[in-house]
């Protein structure tokens, strides 16, 4: 695996994202940070958070903390197209829960896995803000809402997707 090091290549962003706040908390630059090495990496591999802490002066353990408690950093390599469908009561009690099941079965991977194509990873994730109009699900990397969401709705986008490859 070859890690994108981010200390010498975005050396002028990564010291001006951390002189925006005081000299003893640099930690507060953490999650641009994170962006950053994602950003590169197209994930965050282990090597890419430790170099994280170690410009940051913090522990890794810290890192990693932050890093898996966010569902917008992947902890493992994704696929082209991340398929982020809301999970959190609202969306689950029109549908969310079934709609992900529905995915798995169409894509034949379970969700946090992605697809042999390396197109699709399916990541449930908490609430989207868009509460009213659930299910939702969102596309990264571009991030676009799809709401209302149908088996209908994700046979079109699956399909839509497949062809723009
Ligand atoms: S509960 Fe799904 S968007 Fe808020």
């Amino acid at each position: 695996m070859n890690i994108e090091y981010i200390k010498e290549k975005r050396k002028g962003e990564i010291a001006d994202i951390i002189s925006r706040y005081p000299a003893d908390r640099k930690k507060s630059a953490l999650l641009p940070l994170l962006h950053i090495a994602q950003e590169e990496n197209g994930w965050l591999p282990v090597d890419a958070m430790d170099e994280v802490a170690d410009i940051l002066d913090i522990k890794p353990i810290e890192v990693y903390e932050v890093a898996s408690f966010y569902t917008m950093f992947h902890l493992k390599p994704i696929g082209k197209y991340v398929l982020e469908v809301c999970r959190t009561g609202p969306c689950c009690n029109v549908g969310a829960e079934e709609l992900i099941h529905y995915l798995e079965d169409k894509l034949g991977v379970a969700v946090g896995e992605t697809t042999a194509d390396g197109l699709f990873t399916i990541k449930p994730v908490e609430c989207l803000a868009a509460c009213g109009t659930g299910p939702v699900l969102q596309i990264g990397p571009e991030y676009h809402y799809h709401e209302n969401l149908t088996r209908e709705k994700l046979d079109q986008l699956i399909d839509e997707l497949r062809r723009a490859n």
